[in-house]
């Protein structure tokens, strides 16, 4: 018999992946959040731990059990995501940001629940920093993967955020395709590297599609560094 060793695609490489909503404290018992389920974000990680990578999974609140072998960190707040994930950035092949992280955030968490106040009608917000923007400008040797999620002129978006955030990919949703987006099982998602593959893939199962995304992604490698 012949008894080869097969080496796994990502052997020795570290993926750090986010998944989940973000949420953004008001006061004690209330938030601002998304309908993110994490299972694209889980469903990358699990992916990953299949093809032999070591895996850090970074998580927004969600019901998801962790896929087995990976190291998974539990954040709460856009801010906690960004410090997460700076903490493992230089040590990173790739980063896939799956996570569905607040754009606004209360400009004040109220240390007491809010009470109502005739005439108060508005919350004031302010903008959470844009982690996959900050890991873009900061890139060295790592790939870059980023999800957009659209629910009109997805491809056109999509293409707009894999300049602007220096990605060398980016999965385009639509979520209005009712075969996929946000809770669902299955997806449907356009696969668009910065050297100009376009890959749409049918819709099927996440966890099937996470590893046929992943593998073309090292599959394909990158012109764009
Ligand atoms: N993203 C991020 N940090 C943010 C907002 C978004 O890292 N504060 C990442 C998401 O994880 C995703 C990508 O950026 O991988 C695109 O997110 P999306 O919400 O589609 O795009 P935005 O740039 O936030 O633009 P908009 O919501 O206005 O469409
Ligand atoms: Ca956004």
């Amino acid at each position: 018999f012949f008894n080869e060793t097969v080496k796994l695609p990502l052997a020795g490489k570290k993926v750090v992946v986010t998944a989940g909503p973000t949420l953004e404290r008001i006061d004690p018992v209330r938030y601002i959040s998304n309908f993110s389920s994490g299972k694209m974000g889980y469903a990358m990680a699990q992916a990953a731990v299949e093809l032999g990578a070591e895996t850090i999974l970074i998580s927004g609140p969600v019901s998801l059990a962790p896929p087995a072998g990976v190291e998974l960190i539990r954040v709460e707040s856009a801010a906690e995501m960004l410090q997460a994930v700076l903490d493992y950035y230089s040590a990173a092949d790739y980063v896939v940001k799956s996570a569905a992280v607040a754009d606004y955030r209360p400009k004040t968490i109220h240390e007491q629940k809010m009470k109502k106040k005739e005439g108060e009608t508005s919350l004031e917000l302010e903008r959470t920093t844009d982690i996959l923007k900050t890991l873009g400008e900061m890139k060295t040797t790592q790939r870059l993967v980023g999800f957009a999620a659209e629910t009109t002129d997805a491809l056109t978006y999509g293409k707009g955020k894999l300049e602007s955030k220096n990605l060398d990919w980016i999965i385009v949703n639509d979520v209005t395709d009712p075969a996929g987006g946000f809770g669902s099982d299955e997806n449907v998602v356009t696969l668009i590297s910065r050297s100009g593959i376009e890959i749409l893939f049918p819709a099927m199962e996440k966890k099937e599609l996470a590893k046929q995304l992943l593998t073309t992604i090292v599959q394909e490698g990158t012109d764009s560094l």
